[in-house]
């Protein structure tokens, strides 16, 4: 049985990376009736950020190379501000190992990933986490361009992050949709470039709407 594990980071309700999700797992669904979903919303429920426990945490798994959820267990009992963490982390943990695909609807803010979402990355990530055979469908909204030819092309940390991420993990089954020019729907200073960012919203849905259908663990983009 396939398991799906969706997180949100648009700070806001009414998003463009948020609607992408709902299409996605409108058509997941149809297609894995009997799929698992787990969703965590990282602005509502959000995950606090790093604090001097985690880093212990961080520091005594690799000191001890841990490889495992178990043997986790018994070194983050070794004092009580890891036990806590590790407390903390451990469901995030489970929730990711657990599912075969990812889908992550992540906006680009200050030409990177929000916050809500690096938080989360940096409690699930232990040094020996094993993401080999998932996949990963990353949805993102942008108010700007930063395409191939694009003039901002260079100032996107968002994708090649997020490639650089989860290859380092052995996660290389990672396809991103974008929906780029979101600003021109409503800034009016903005308003020549309405046309390219309702084709890139519709090839975006489009593009989601494939993906719902053909997403497995480890399948190529
Ligand atoms: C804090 C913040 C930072 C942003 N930084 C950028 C940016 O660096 N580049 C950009 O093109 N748009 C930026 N935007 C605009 C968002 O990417 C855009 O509004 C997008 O549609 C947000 O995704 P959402 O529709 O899913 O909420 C930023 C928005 C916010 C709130």
């Amino acid at each position: 049985m396939t398991h799906l594990l969706h997180l949100d980071a648009s700070g806001r309700g009414d998003s463009f990376s948020r609607r992408l999700g709902e299409t996605f797992v409108a058509g997941w669904r149809a297609t894995h009736p009997d799929g698992v979903y787990t969703y965590r919303d990282l602005v509502a429920d959000p995950v606090p950020p790093v604090d001097e426990d985690r880093v212990d945490l961080a520091t005594r798994s690799s000191a001890h190379g841990v490889r495992d959820i178990e043997t986790m267990d018994q070194v983050a009992a070794g004092a009580p501000g890891t036990a806590r963490s590790w407390a903390n982390t451990r469901p995030l943990v489970e929730q990711l190992l657990a599912a075969d695909v990812l889908l992550l609807g992540v906006p680009m803010y200050n030409f990177t990933v929000p916050a809500a979402f690096k938080a989360w990355i940096d409690h699930v990530t232990l040094p020996w986490l094993p993401l080999k055979g998932k996949s990963a469908v990353v949805l993102s909204a942008r108010g700007g361009a930063y395409g191939p030819g694009a003039p901002r092309e260079r100032f996107d940390f968002q994708e090649p992050y997020l490639r650089a991420y989860f290859s380092a993990l052995g996660l290389d089954d990672v396809s991103f949709v974008h929906t780029e020019l979101t600003h021109a729907a409503v800034m009016p200073f903005l308003a020549r470039f309405r046309d390219r960012h309702e084709t890139s919203h519709a090839a975006a849905l489009d593009a989601v709407r494939d993906l719902a259908a053909r997403v497995r663990a480890g399948t190529p983009s």
